[in-house]
């Protein structure tokens, strides 16, 4: 990339990187990154809903804008961060530690996937940072308990739990086009391939997609993905286990996949720090609402907790809305990854760059000195 960052290479905002993506990417991995459940309806819900979120322009006369924020007793310099993204490393190898190290060059917070391709272990050694760490709950109580130890002895703080995957999503894409690990090479996949000839030799040289964060609780070494998630969602996921969950993890816990004030309500009670009110970017099910609409109710129901939002966030004015409507912070899937796949390693921290100069834009406009100011504004 040339000294002058996206600009220069003609990036002007996400919807630039994404078709810089697919083009970069074979069909059946943009489709894995791009897809959504269904006929992709919450997806397209999550992006229109934030169009209609308005932000008053105020004169402030705010010159010296501070993005900064505080949550869950750390500080950072923006208040968004990159959401738990598993199989990155399809995109390319080291996915993982490229995207930890963007986000701690930048002070902003990581949520290491449980399906990542590096373990947290070596994200930890290669970035000089302990990121949060995200896991499904897997089936087996003693496979979940192992998991927490070696957590604890890592050295992470924050947890968070997925609860919206009792089932795998139904992602047409992905079965229409037969994604499957280990990739089974078939005339279709190796067109696909042979049209990406840069991922498909980076690929070829660089190290083998797994599962360190689980392979050693695996019955087999070597797994089809599919089993390994179902190792990792199978469990029965309901109160009473997040309450064992709760009494087993002595540090910071979040549940992330909440969208009713009820539910984030019975988070709190059962001593969770925080809830991300998401719907898994609409991969999960096509008849959810929106994220950002169901912000607002979780917030006035659980003021007390840090309440974040996921889902549809596409610029520095998005991560304004949902701070406005009472996020703590935004977490940022999708775009990373297209920034991954348009730019390789330089492509996620001038991403970040480019989301902090449009939120500080935000600020500025709309005559607010700080993220503080912001926060929870547009809440009536
Ligand atoms: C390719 C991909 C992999 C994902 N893997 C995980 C995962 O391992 N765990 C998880 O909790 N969420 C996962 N998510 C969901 C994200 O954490 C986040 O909720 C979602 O991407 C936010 O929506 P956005 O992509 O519109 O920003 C994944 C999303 C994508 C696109």
């Amino acid at each position: 990339m040339s000294r002058r960052g996206f600009e220069g290479a003609g990036i002007f905002c996400v919807e630039d990187l994404r078709r810089r993506a697919r083009k970069k990417l074979p069909r059946f991995v943009f489709d894995f990154v791009e897809g959504a459940a269904g006929n992709e309806s919450t997806l397209q819900r999550n992006l229109d809903a934030f169009g209609q979120v308005t932000i008053t322009p105020r004169l402030g006369g705010c010159v010296g804008v501070s993005t900064r924020c505080k949550l869950l007793g750390q500080d950072y310099d923006a208040p968004f961060g990159i959401a738990p993204l598993g199989l990155a490393d399809l995109i390319g190898p080291e996915a993982d530690v490229i995207l930890a190290h963007a986000a701690a060059s930048a002070n902003i917070p990581y949520i290491c996937s449980a399906a990542a391709g590096t373990g947290v272990e070596e994200v930890i050694r290669r970035t000089g940072r302990v990121p949060w760490f995200q896991l499904y709950c897997p089936r087996d109580e003693a496979v979940t308990n192992a998991i927490l130890s070696r957590l604890e002895i890592a050295g992470v703080d924050v947890l968070v739990i997925t609860v919206d995957v009792p089932v795998p999503g139904r992602r047409i894409r992905d079965l229409r086009n037969g994604l499957a690990l280990p990739l089974r090479p078939g005339a279709r996949l190796i067109a696909d391939c042979m049209l990406s000839p840069q991922w498909t030799m980076r690929r070829l040289i660089g190290r083998k997609i797994s599962f360190p964060n689980f392979e050693r609780h695996m019955p087999r070494a070597s797994m089809p993905f599919n089993e390994v998630m179902g190792l990792q969602t199978g469990g029965l996921l309901d109160w009473q286990r997040l309450q064992r969950l709760r009494e087993q993890w002595p540090r910071k816990l979040v549940i992330k996949g909440v969208l009713c004030a009820d539910d984030a309500v019975r988070a709190a009670k059962i001593g969770a720090d925080g809830v991300i009110v998401s719907n898994h970017g609409g991969r999960q099910f096509d008849a959810a609402p929106a994220a950002i609409r169901c912000l607002p109710s979780v917030k006035k129901a659980v003021p007390e907790s840090a309440v974040m939002l996921d889902s549809g966030i596409r610029s520095g004015t998005d991560v304004a809305r949902a701070i406005g409507l009472g996020a703590e912070i935004a977490w940022i899937g999708r775009p990373f990854l297209y920034a991954l796949a348009a730019f390789g390693e330089a492509g996620p921290s001038e991403l970040i760059r480019m989301l902090i100069t449009d939120f500080r834009n935000v600020l500025a406009v709309a005559g607010r000195a700080d993220t503080n100011e912001l926060s929870s504004q547009l809440l009536d």
